[in-house]
């Protein structure tokens, strides 16, 4: 017997503790070393103790993730057991056993009082913007702010333990203690969330942590998200002024008795060491302030405080769902130096997020600085090149002078490669710091390499940038920003699902993004939908969204579908999807742009019902030509937007309602598919009328928006090859480089390419010049940049950010089409394997796990010949497209196992 199941899991994740899902979902992975192996059918049986809940009965199908539970209702804190028999279509069985355990399923099992810590409210900085570079340089002893809070309570448990949970969350981020110990090593939880609306708690196993006898629990509460400064205007208090605390421990007994210890006015509270702790301005920790042993059982709780238990129910609170930020990288630097200036400065080797950890031993009250930037200036000083308010990114620590002491400020983190060190004493070396990246910590599912270092020096920056900007939500970027900005998110998903397995991260944003959807159907801009950044902030808008950047709702959903078969994400999502199609359908309808170039017939204003053409929009944001000048590197971002905002609108109307076309059929909602089959192509129609003219071009010659119009089918077949011709004229008119914003640079090179044209692909990826990808990776780039040009060719650094991904997309075309590892049907069920052939490079190797398992491809050419070596997961099949050297492929099409295969092939 060859066959064999693994990765069991449940929910996304192997033995889950802590799940609230009404209907949990199962996969697992099968494994053979037969080739041609399909699951015929398979049988899950869930228990609870001795009980079964769920026996789904033999299933003839091949489904091996994503099955749904669907069993008696689960009971809150209960483990469960599930077991499962898989047969093959060669005969073969193979069985498998997992658990999953409940966290508190429905509200009335919440006794936990919410404590307030008696506290000075958060000073509710007014909005501020500055576009001057280096203005975070205001003095973080101005900058008022609070101390992180901290909470104890002591009890006593009277029996030997059994097992015991902990439930906890806060208004603010926090860390938990327990008898002197820190508990799990999750970091900023509960997360970046809409806090009103959808607040996670966590769950940690904390059996071993607790004894009988006496007690005590500690948590640790800073600003967060809650109360912090963020986003570019420095705004704090988004969601209120003080930080407040949940935890409920449950204890089993040996005996099988149970116990319950609350978060109640049994508590006391004390500001502690840290005197200040913000995601953007950074933490201040004074050592001479410690409350130590303040988790253990009879500290002496000198000034301790009673806290205020408050009402703030238990309505949004959830389970957390996906993988939690941790600690997912330790780096040591790779230099300490002094720069010309002659300040000490760290060299972190990468441009990351994080934080530090610092080792050092000094006097009392000797206090280190520690600022953090991406950038150096020319002379290779430090530089604070942020653009916006509070975003010091610094760090203090004063010193207790009490032997080597460890400074790791952990309720803060930081977009950086450099620090600069202020006030340590004696010259550090490299062996007193290391760098603590910090990411959700997600699998990582890819593997890319090739032939040409540049391109995989490319993929290498991809993959930082998308560590760095996957930190709890999908956010713009770590150093000045940190917001989940809609847009890039949906432009990135697709590589970074070729990356990291990111269904369950995306999928817990996507539940904020829609709590955050606005009555009308807007979704907006950011999600968590930040105050300081309403309409009525500093963004230029009069809506609460932007096309392409609201269409996250519709296009992740479907993206992640693709990616990973898994239905659910269609359903869960599916009335967000609608309703922001609705609003998109109502204000085409009722809204005509003020001013009109050309004459408003009767049947101009009858087809205009079908555009999507007023308000403000981000457009095809930071097209280089219209946002940049690449001689003093200056940077107009919202040119680009009022440049094209009147055509890109139009374009996601048409993007969006095919998708809901695709989401209807998936869904087997034959109404809706007619419904959005028909909005579809009226507004195809609206768009050709109103936009392409009978030469097949369009009046706003960029390059963008003929990629996207090509991209999207708004152009008459017939006028197609004119439209394609004409891209191609742009970009030789432009040296051959791009010029594309965020919305059109996904499909650049698809577009190219799809017309038949893989060296116009290969030649605009292969540009070194700026603007391009190896431009980047030419001037020692090893994150993604916000702006092609963010260090001009005579080495001069700009005043954007530095790990951006928005422009990393082109990751997934590498994966698509260099390792030629893409899906013929969603989740790749059936793989496509079709490497496109360019003589710079001769080789590459791909990997990624699909649920199923890995699917790998492996090409060379060499000597005359072509190998290709393919790895097809089981209960799935390929086909493989083998490269000729004519220029066509020879299709093989196989089921699951290993091939190889060679044959002659000249360049
Ligand atoms: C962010 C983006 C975002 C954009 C909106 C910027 O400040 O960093 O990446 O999408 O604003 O156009």
């Amino acid at each position: 017997m060859s066959l064999k199941l693994t990765e069991l899991k449940c929910d996304y994740r192997r033995n889950p503790i802590g799940i609230d899902s009404i209907a949990p979902v199962f996969s697992w992975i099968i494994e053979s070393n037969k080739k041609n192996v399909m699951q015929a059918s398979y049988k899950i049986v869930v228990k609870q103790g001795d009980n079964i809940v769920w026996d789904s009965g033999k299933i003839e199908s091949e489904q091996s993730a994503f099955v749904a539970y669907a069993g008696t209702p689960l009971i809150s804190m209960t483990e469960y057991e599930w077991n499962i028999i898989v047969f093959d279509n060669t005969g073969e069985y193979a069985m498998g056993m997992g658990t999953f355990e409940t966290a508190l399923m429905n509200r009335e099992d919440w006794t936990a009082k919410w404590v307030e810590p008696i506290q000075k409210p958060a000073f509710i900085e007014p909005p501020r913007i500055s576009m001057e570079l280096g203005f975070c340089n205001v003095d973080v002893d101005d900058i008022k702010m609070e101390p992180a809070q901290m909470i104890r309570r002591e009890f006593f448990l009277k029996k030997p333990i059994e097992k015991a949970r902990v439930y906890a969350t806060a208004h603010g981020i926090y860390f938990l203690e327990l008898n002197g110990n820190r508990v799990g090593n999750i970091k900023l939880a509960p997360g970046h969330t809409s806090y009103y609306a959808y607040l996670e708690y966590q769950t940690y196993d904390i059996t071993k942590d607790l004894h009988q006898g006496k007690n005590a629990i500690g948590m640790v509460i800073g600003d967060g998200w809650y109360r912090g400064k963020v986003g570019i205007s420095g705004q704090s208090c988004q969601y209120g002024d003080k930080v407040a605390g949940l935890f409920q421990i449950e204890v089993e007994y040996k005996d099988g008795t149970r116990e319950t210890i609350i978060s109640d006015e049994a508590c006391t509270s004390q500001a502690g060491p840290i005197d200040y702790a913000d995601l953007y301005v950074g933490q201040r920790y004074d050592a001479n302030k410690e409350q130590i042993g303040f988790s253990k059982a009879g500290f002496p709780e000198k000034g301790w405080k009673p806290v205020d238990v408050k009402n703030y129910g238990y309505e949004v609170l959830r389970a957390e769902y996906g993988d939690p930020v941790r600690v997912v990288d330790i780096i040591k630097p790779l230099r300490v130096w002094t720069t010309p200036k002659g300040e000490i400065m760290i060299d972190a080797g990468q441009v990351l997020a994080g934080h530090v950890r610092m080792r050092v031993q000094g006097e009392k009250g000797a206090k280190v600085v520690l600022e953090h930037t991406e950038v150096l200036d020319t002379e290779g000083n430090y530089l604070c090149n942020i653009i916006g308010s509070f975003v010091n990114q610094t760090d203090t620590y004063i010193l207790k002078g009490e032997g080597i002491e460890v400074f790791e400020p952990e309720f803060t983190f930081h977009g950086f490669r450099y620090i600069r060190v202020t006030g340590y004493p004696g010259m550090p070396t490299v062996d007193d710091f290391d760098i603590l990246v910090i990411a959700s910590d997600m699998e990582k599912t890819g593997e890319f390499v090739c032939s040409d270092e540049r391109l995989n020096q490319l993929q290498h920056n991809i993959f930082w940038s998308l560590k760095s900007n996957m930190i709890s939500i999908p956010t713009d970027c770590p150093q000045r920003e940190k917001a989940g900005w809609t847009g890039d998110a949906q432009i990135i998903a697709p590589t970074a699902c070729y990356n990291m397995d990111a269904l369950a991260f995306f999928k817990r944003w996507l539940r904020i993004v829609a709590k955050d959807q606005t009555e009308d159907g807007q979704i907006p801009n950011i999600v968590p939908y930040l105050k300081a950044y309403r309409p009525d902030g500093i963004v230029p808008n009069n809506t609460d969204c932007s096309a392409g950047w609201g269409d996250v709702a519709v296009i992740m959903p479907w993206s992640m579908y693709e990616v990973y078969g898994d239905e659910t994400i269609l359903s869960d999502n599916y009335e967000m999807m609608k309703k922001w199609i609705d609003y998109i359908r109502y204000t085409a309808e009722h809204e005509m742009p003020k001013e009109y170039k050309g004459e408003m017939t009767p049947e101009r204003r009858e087809w205009n019902k079908y555009l999507w053409n007023t308000n403000f929009h981000f457009g095809d944001w930071l097209t280089p030509s219209v946002s940049f000048d690449f001689e003093t590197g200056d940077v107009d971002m919202i040119q680009s937007a009022f440049k094209t905002m009147d055509i890109i609108p139009s374009v996601f109307y048409a993007y969006s309602t095919d998708i809901m076309k695709k989401t209807a059929k998936v869904l087997k909602n034959e109404m809706d598919e007619m419904y959005y089959s028909d909005l579809h192509a009226k507004v195809t129609d609206a768009f050709i009328k109103e936009y392409v003219d009978e030469n097949g071009y369009i009046a706003t010659k960029l390059q963008g928006i003929y990629v996207l119009a090509l991209q999207m089918r708004l152009v008459p077949e017939e006028l197609r090859s004119n439209m394609f011709n004409k891209l191609l004229e742009m970009i030789a008119a432009n040296g051959g480089k791009l010029d594309t914003g965020f919305l059109s640079v996904p499909f650049l090179l698809d577009v190219l390419k799809d017309e038949g044209n893989a060296k116009a692909a290969y030649d605009m990826l292969f540009v070194d010049e700026c603007p391009s990808w190896l431009y980047e990776v030419k001037m020692g780039a090893t994150t993604i940049w916000e702006a092609w040009q963010a260090i001009l060719p005579d080495g001069t650094p700009t005043s954007v950010s530095y790990n951006h991904y928005a422009f990393g997309c082109v990751g997934d075309w590498m994966y698509r089409n260099i390792a030629g590892i893409d899906k013929a049907e969603s989740g790749y069920k059936k793989a496509k394997i079709k490497p496109l052939m360019d003589r710079r490079i001769t080789s590459a190797t791909g990997s990624f796990k699909t649920p199923y398992g890995i699917l790998r491809n492996e090409w060379k050419q060499e000597d005359g010949m072509m190998t290709v070596k393919t790895n097809v997961p089981c209960n799935t099949t390929a086909d493989i497209y083998l490269p000729q050297d004519n220029g066509t492929y020879k299709v093989e099409y196989v089921g699951s196992g290993s091939y190889e295969f060679s044959y002659p092939y000249v360049v």
